[in-house]
């Protein structure tokens, strides 16, 4: 597979930046998730991996945002067989989760890190999840950025950036039966990215609007990736095309001028939401009271349940935005948890 990177210096991506900065062709790599400076190998890291947003309305499989919180913690530790185990799972849904490395997706992505680095060792894995299983937030793929990084730290030689997200993606492939790399690609990437194609794979990334605040509410149902991809079309009207490119292209200029509001209406589609709503009762309400209550935008967050508003935190309250969420599930019997957060960086070491 062939890649393509592009991203801004940490210091120079405000908001207001040249939207040319966001499709230059790749010149400047970014040192690999969480590496460490001084050329140190280790034996044994954790690092912390985001949730993240997938979609952002009109961007299926293509947008993605990293959030601050919640996050998982992956540690990995050198063991001297080739293989990967799980030792532990702790925290939200953690029973759900098989310890199978097999089929576990931090555990795929640090086989497919290893293997693509030729390491002559192993890793011992222990995940502590922040981000419940099927949430629309990024859980599997939280898991599989957090699982690539952290053996990648423990390599000589690290991958670079984008290697690690294809290997994570190769995780949600193994999950979810799709190989889709929005949620991993800004979990190990941070900020807002675009992926521009799959074959040959090419990502993008810049930082977000300073003041873009978000407001995840994740209602208490599950929703699982493989079953909310059965219910998509296999194709799509022009007339739908049309209207997804010109929200997709116009939030990403929403994005490059640090316009919040052309962002939170460009969060707008007419194809995977129509499709995905009966598997949320409640989400086209839950969407008008985000609205009404200050939001500048939103939407289902990944494949569901949890509903995202977006906001600019300088003119809304992110607390009023999500208890008018919240009252909507609460007023149908279902209890939802609430972050109130903004956009974050990629995985790191702590
Ligand atoms: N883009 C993917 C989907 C994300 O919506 O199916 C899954 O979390």
């Amino acid at each position: 597979m062939m890649f393509a990177f592009s991203a801004l210096d940490d210091r120079g991506s405000q908001a207001g930046q040249k939207c040319s900065n966001i499709v230059a062709p790749m010149a400047r790599r970014r040192r690999p998730a969480g590496a460490a400076t001084d050329g140190m190998v280790m034996d044994k890291v954790a690092v912390r991996s985001p949730a993240t947003l997938s979609n952002l309305g009109s961007g299926f499989d293509v947008f993605g945002l990293a959030l601050r919180e919640p996050y998982d913690v992956v540690e990995a530790r050198r063991i001297s067989d080739r293989k990967v185990v799980i030792e532990d799972i702790e925290g939200p849904g953690a029973s759900s989760i098989t310890t199978d490395p097999t089929r576990n997706s931090a555990g795929i992505a640090a086989r497919a890190v290893l293997e693509l680095a030729g390491a002559g060792f192993g890793v011992a894995l222990r995940i502590k999840k922040g981000i419940r299983p099927c949430s629309g937030i990024g859980s599997s793929g939280a898991s599989a950025a957090g699982g690539a990084c952290a053996a990648n730290l423990l390599l000589d030689r690290p991958l670079r950036s984008e290697e690690l997200v294809v290997c994570a993606a190769r995780a949600e492939q193994a999950t979810s039966g799709s190989f889709h790399a929005d949620n991993v690609g800004p979990a190990v990437l941070g900020g807002f990215t675009v992926i521009r194609s799959y074959e040959p794979f090419e990502i993008h990334r810049m930082d977000p609007p300073v003041e873009l605040g978000v407001v995840v509410t994740m209602p208490d149902f599950l929703v699982n990736t493989r079953e909310a991809r059965n219910v998509l079309p296999s194709s799509v009207p022009l007339k739908s095309m049309i209207f997804e490119v010109g929200n997709a292209a116009s939030l990403v200029l929403g994005m490059a001028r640090g316009d919040i509001v052309l962002v939170g209406r460009s969060m707008s589609d007419q194809v995977i939401e129509p499709a995905r709503a009966p598997l949320n009762p409640g989400l086209r309400e839950a969407e008008a009271a985000a609205l009404g209550a200050g939001a500048a935008g939103s939407f289902l967050g990944g494949s569901g349940p949890c509903v995202i508003a977006v906001y600019d935190r300088k003119r809304a309250d992110g607390e009023a935005i999500a208890e008018a969420v919240r009252n909507v599930y609460a007023a149908n019997g279902v209890d939802s948890d609430t972050w109130v957060t903004t956009w974050g960086e990629g995985c790191r070491r702590i």
